[in-house]
Formats: structure tokens, sequence, C-alpha cells
């Protein structure tokens, strides 16, 4: 597959040429695979293929993912999240702390907010409940994520003392997470673009390196109002450290700190339109 047919596919998947730049290699790979699978011999017939069966389209949605993440990827994120917020929600008395993981690949960044959670919460004598919600497209990575074995690469950004506390190595490349930080999580299969969030009054949602970086700008729109719904009042929105918020997004949310912003005050949002206009 060239360049001009996968910019093609793109196209009518409506996803972004720049966020799959990088990537697009490994994931032409993966499309070829498919294709022959179901018997395309080229792009049009691909296409045509797509247009007409949902679990065709569906399964080439799955094949597109890009997976890749570690843990405490942007380690600048995690410092302000651990010096900002954590101060805040753990002196909260009653309710859960209640955090969406959207697009959680094999489980990194939800594991490596939890360790931080369970380290900060130490140091004080009681501290709210945690309710964690996992999701992504791709059952498989949901699968990785509750299995919780990674390569050393994934870990290269994970403070010392942290892995000698939360990481069993099980072979010379092979890290297994501590089971106590599996204990309670949902994981549940979600499409960021078409499905009802997960939940409601979140206080934070996790929703990096995805929707974002690998959209079109059109698809983003009813997505981020979504988001925007399922988040608590100032609530949290954290976003990757290279991806910027679109302008449908910034109607819902200010920046706070870097790649981390706030749902505005409900009076500062719109209003929706009285019925009948
Ligand atoms: C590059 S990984 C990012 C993982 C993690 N958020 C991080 O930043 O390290 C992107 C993840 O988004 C998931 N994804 C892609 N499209 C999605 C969609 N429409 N709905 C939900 N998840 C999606 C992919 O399966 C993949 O696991």
């Amino acid at each position: 597959m060239d360049d001009h047919q996968f910019a093609l596919l793109l196209a009518h998947m409506k996803y972004s040429w720049q966020g799959f730049r990088k990537v697009r290699k490994g994931v032409k790979k993966r499309v070829v695979r498919h294709m022959q699978e179901i018997g395309c011999r080229d792009i049009d017939a691909y296409l045509q293929r797509i247009s007409v069966d949902k679990a065709v389209r569906a399964e080439c949605e799955r094949v597109m993912t890009v997976s890749i993440s570690r843990f405490f990827r942007d380690r600048q994120m995690w410092e302000i999240l651990e010096a900002r917020v954590l101060p805040d929600l753990v002196k909260r008395d009653g309710s859960a702390v209640r955090v969406w993981f959207a697009g959680c690949a094999g489980g990194e960044e939800l594991y490596s907010f939890r360790i931080l959670w369970e380290n900060f919460v130490a140091g004080y004598k009681t501290a709210p409940q945690l309710t964690l919600i996992a999701t992504d497209l791709n059952p498989a990575n949901l699968e990785r994520a509750k299995i919780g074995c990674y390569p050393g690469g994934s870990l290269r950004e994970v403070d010392e003392r942290f892995k000698a506390s939360w990481f069993a190595q099980k072979k010379k490349n092979e890290y297994a997470i501590a089971p106590c930080l599996q204990e309670g999580i949902s994981w549940q299969v979600h499409d960021l673009i078409t499905d009802p969030p997960p939940g409601e009054a979140f206080d934070i949602v996790f929703m990096r390196n995805n929707l974002l970086t690998y959209f079109q700008a059109e698809m983003i729109q009813k997505s981020i109002e979504r988001v925007a719904g399922a988040l608590a009042p100032d609530g949290f929105l954290i976003i990757g450290a290279k991806e910027e918020m679109p302008e449908a997004g910034e109607v819902f949310f200010r920046q706070w700190d870097r790649c981390i912003y706030r749902k505005k005050g409900c009076q500062t949002l719109p209003q929706p339109l009285p019925i009948g206009c």
C-alpha cells in the first residue's frame, strides 16, 4: 500500500494524515493483512467493503488503532498532578474520586495514576475511595491491561523507588504490575466517537494521544462535548503533551496548566437552544 492509497483510506475514515504520518508503516501492514483476510485486492475494493459492511468497518477501525503508551509518559504532567491536583482531591470527604481513562491502551496510564495515588495517600490517615473506569476501542488492549505485564522499555520513565515497590521482574525484559493495583477497575470496550460516556461526574478524564491526534476536526466536536458533559463541575481533562485543544473544545474547557484543562463553570457554558429552534 503506497502513501496515496493510505491517504485515501484515512480520508474515508475521517482520520488525520498528520496523526498517522509517523506510525503509518505499522498501520499499513495491519490494514494490508486485513485486506488479504477478507479477499480485497485493492484499496477501492476495500473502501467499498468498509462502506457497506459494518463489521468490516469495525475491524478496520480496530486494526488501525495505535497502542503506543508507557508508564508516566510526559513526566511533567504527572509532577503537576502530584503537586497541584492530588492534594485537593485527597482532602475530599465522603464521595469517591472518579477517574476515566479514555483510550487507555495497555493500562500504562491508569496504573501510573494508581501508583501516584497510592503513594500520595499513604501520607494521610484517611483518603477517599477511587473509582477507576478504563475504556478502549480495541478489546485486545483491555486484555493486555488486565494481564498487566510490560516490556522494560515501557517503564523507562518510572522512578526507581516506584519500580521497586510496584513492579516484579518476571523475565529479563518483562515486568508485572503489583496485583493490588489491578483491583476494582472497570475495563470497558468503548468508542469515543460514537458511544455515550461510561459514567458521569468524573473528577478527571485522561484523554491523551487518541481523539485529538488521530481524527479530523469534524469528528472531534461531538466527542469533546460528550466528554465535557461527563465531567463534574471544575473537573480536569488531561490531553497529550503534544496535542492542542481544538476550537470546539475551548467552549467547554479552559487551560489550567500545560496539557491539563478544567471544565468551565456552568454559567459560562453555552445554553442549549430553546426547543423548536
Ligand atoms: C496511542 S494510544 C494512547 C494511550 C494512552 N492514552 C497514552 O497516552 O499513553 C491510543 C489509544 O486510543 C485507542 N483509541 C483509538 N481510537 C479510539 C476510539 N475511537 N475510542 C476509544 N479509544 C480509541 C487505541 O486503541 C489506543 O489504545
